[in-house]
């Protein structure tokens, strides 16, 4: 008998979640049928996502996931003891698994669990992050939307964040010159010094505004949105004729309440004005495309194109920690949970 772990909702968020909303709950598992494999997990990943979803869910239920799980136990062929799978088995330590999409409870448009294929030695956590969802979302959510041509001027707002540092990143390898907007000077020297944006500006301390016309004089080409609200409004407000916008996140609304967002300036007068395009996406739609993505990505950080990081924080009994401190910005590239 395996005892497993699961932290499930305790009661609806008011703002920002609170260690106080979430249990954490003991479950005995059954023996696995014919055609099922136990799943141990190794890494987790917290994601803004989960708070937005939230609003769907009912006290009780799991929180929602993606994992890096070891294969411990096995009466299913695709799935040998010893690998390593990705699977959408929510915040759970172990999970029972017949490997079919269809089964996974509040999944949306999960895939079915996939066996790692060779990394060439990176670490597997890439899979929930670069090699992973965030990555094709930076991926396609700037490639297809916005278009970038060698010397147009992309801004990335969330920029410091999983999505947003490939983004910038993928950006200046078109040959774009790239600005990053995040919430702390420390995150905002790292993309400049280390991944070699060309500016940024802190939303919380700098005039956007006016950091934007002194970063951007010439006007802004691509907007990828990761936030949403009053940044977004005032990046648009800076959009060059013809300009296109990837709307990928609102994370600056998560924490309100749905029937009560928050109330931000009129975009329209610059969307007619300078004849923009502006489109929302989600990462599920290119799932037929995932391997472009994953290719990529991983031949762009083969040839040291493409820096990436993570946050890891220690313990199943952190989820909760590491979720409120990802909300917070206390990260710097993908937040990660290591077992
Ligand atoms: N469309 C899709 O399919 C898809 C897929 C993945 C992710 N997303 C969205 O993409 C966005 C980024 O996701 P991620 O996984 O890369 O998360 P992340 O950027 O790694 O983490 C969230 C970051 O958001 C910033 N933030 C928090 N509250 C904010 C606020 N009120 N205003 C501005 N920034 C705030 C914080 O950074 P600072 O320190 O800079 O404030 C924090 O570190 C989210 O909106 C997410 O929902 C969409």
């Amino acid at each position: 008998m395996v005892t497993s772990k699961k932290i499930i909702l305790g009661k609806h968020f008011d703002g920002m979640p609170q260690e106080s909303d979430f249990k954490i709950v003991e479950e005995q598992l059954p023996p696995l049928k014919d055609g099922e494999f136990l799943a141990e997990a190794v890494f987790l990943s917290v994601d803004p996502y989960m708070r937005a979803y939230a609003h769907n869910m009912n006290p009780g239920d799991v929180m929602v996931g993606t994992q890096v799980a070891k294969v411990v136990e096995s009466k299913n062929n695709n799935y040998p003891v010893g690998e390593h799978v990705v699977g959408k088995f929510d915040w759970r330590t172990h999970t029972i698994s017949s490997g079919l999409a269809s089964e996974v409870a509040g999944a949306g448009n999960a895939p079915a669990p996939y066996v790692i294929p060779n990394l060439s030695g990176l670490p597997l956590s890439y899979c929930l992050g670069v090699l992973g969802m965030p990555g094709s979302t930076a991926y396609f959510g700037l490639l297809d939307i916005c278009e970038p041509k060698p010397g147009e001027v992309v801004v990335v707002s969330g920029a410091a964040g999983a999505v947003g540092m490939i983004v910038g990143q993928i950006a200046k390898i078109k040959g774009c010159k790239v600005i990053g907007i995040t919430g702390s000077d420390e995150k905002g020297r790292h993309l400049v010094d280390v991944l070699g944006f060309d500016g940024y500006a802190n939303y919380k301390t700098d005039n956007l505004d006016q950091k934007l016309g002194e970063l951007a004089p010439e006007g802004i080409d691509c907007y990828f949105d990761n936030v949403a609200g009053e940044i977004s409004t005032t990046v648009i407000s800076h959009m060059r004729e013809f300009g296109r916008i990837s709307v990928c996140g609102s994370i600056s609304s998560y924490n309100h309440d749905v029937k009560d967002p928050p109330k931000v300036g009129v975009v329209q007068f610059y969307m007619y004005e300078n004849q923009l395009i502006m489109k929302g996406f989600q990462n599920y739609l290119y799932k037929d495309r995932a391997a472009e993505a994953f290719r990529q990505n991983l031949e762009w950080i083969k040839e040291g194109k493409l820096k990436y990081m993570e946050t890891v924080t220690e313990g199943f009994d952190n989820m909760v920690k590491a979720f409120i401190e990802m909300l917070s910005g206390k990260n710097l590239g993908k937040a990660i949970v290591k077992m």
